[in-house]
């Protein structure tokens, strides 16, 4: 068929390759009971107080969502001790990276940022015919080297991307060595703190992030509702930055973009501390089951401060994944970040882990 030509820049994005659904996996491999540690969602699902709210709006779905999330933003600014002024509401945290390289980046335009870490930064710069440029963490313990990514800045940088913790390896940036480097970056290139899995670290040299924008710096912390939160399904992320920074971003957001439902159970989720820390102990003690197993297979995770682990599982890891899958068990492979012997495994509730490593014994007893 005929068609236009796609936009060049476009060429250079490795396509995202979605995971099957769970239950088409079950039909195919003729399974009941698949567990999925792919994507770091949490397994005790969302607050109930979350739900209440969720069902409390069903029948007003007639009606479009705030556009502004005006409530909840008020909420939020509350909790957060910012302005609400100082927060965008996105479709996931990943409508604002999108965003963020809308409007900030023309073609040719860099940014820096560390490998392994999450695509979407990759991506979002390609599409605006942007260019990245990676920095590899230190390559024994998976650190950020921040004097490396510093060297890798030039004229032409619009954003330094630092995930902390950083996905796939869990590993953080530490607050002594951020002051540093904040102090060092050019004027106009903007720090993206991608704080996804932020309530998860308990390091206490983990910054917030509100810090550097208290002080007038250009720094977006971004965070999500789909991890810790549980509310994955929903679509729901959020960023703070400096109020000037939130309207250049409004002017590329679409109106509606943020859907009832998901501000609604954001609401609500935001007042259940209790439900955030049972998912924290759920995590803790998933770690610590993890790290056992592991030990006893002879293999040892990078220490994380996050709901997931990045680990040498010392043979193909999509031969594992294949082999973990039959058994139905499905995680996530380290070719994907350019580790191919790696996996990076969501912790689970204690059955689920329990499944986990018997079938992974089992995987790397048939691999190795
Ligand atoms: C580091 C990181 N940032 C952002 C996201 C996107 O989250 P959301 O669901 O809010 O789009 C993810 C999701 O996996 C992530 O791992």
């Amino acid at each position: 068929m005929t068609k236009p030509d796609m936009r060049s820049c476009l060429q250079l994005i490795k396509p995202y390759q979605p995971g099957k659904p769970v239950e088409e996996v079950e039909r195919e491999l003729g399974l009941k009971g698949v567990i999925k540690m792919a994507s770091n969602e949490n397994p005790i699902g969302p607050s109930p107080l979350a739900v209440k709210a969720m069902k409390e709006k069903f029948d007003q779905m007639h009606f479009y969502p705030d556009g502004n999330c005006f409530y909840l933003k008020e909420d939020l600014a509350a909790k957060l001790k910012v302005q609400p002024e100082q927060l965008i509401f996105g479709n996931g945290s990943d409508e604002i990276i999108a965003c963020l390289a809308k409007t900030y980046v023309n073609p040719g335009d860099e940014a820096v940022m560390v490998a392994p870490s999450f695509s979407q930064y990759d991506i979002a710069m390609h599409i605006m015919g942007g260019v990245p440029r990676h920095v590899p963490l230190t390559a024994t313990d998976f650190q950020y080297d921040l004097d490396a990514v510093l060297h890798a800045v030039n004229g032409k940088t619009r954003f330094v991307f630092l995930c902390s913790p950083n996905n796939p390896t869990g590993t953080i940036v530490r607050k002594k060595e951020l002051d540093h480097f904040i102090k060092q970056l050019p004027e106009k290139v903007m720090l993206v703190l991608d704080q996804a899995y932020f309530e998860y670290a308990k390091d206490p040299d983990h910054v917030t992030g509100l810090e550097y924008i208290e002080q007038g710096y250009p720094v977006i912390s971004l965070r999500t509702f789909s991890k810790i939160y549980g509310l994955a399904g929903l679509r729901i992320g959020y960023g703070i930055a400096p109020a000037e920074v939130i309207a250049d971003l409004n002017r590329v957001r679409s109106p509606f973009n943020v859907n009832a439902m998901a501000q609604a159970a954001a609401r609500a989720a935001i007042e259940d501390d209790e439900h955030l820390e049972r998912s924290r102990k759920m995590v803790n003690d998933s770690r610590k089951q993890l790290t056992e197993g592991f030990a006893e297979l002879g293999l040892k995770p990078v220490p994380d401060e996050a709901n997931f682990c990045f680990v040498d599982l010392k043979v193909d890891s999509r031969e594992a994944f294949q082999a973990l899958l039959r058994r139905g068990v499905i995680v996530r492979t380290g070719d994907i970040f350019d580790f191919p012997t790696f996996a990076r495994i969501t912790y689970g509730t204690p059955e689920q882990n329990k499944r986990f490593l018997a079938a992974l014994k089992e995987v790397l007893d048939e691999l190795k």
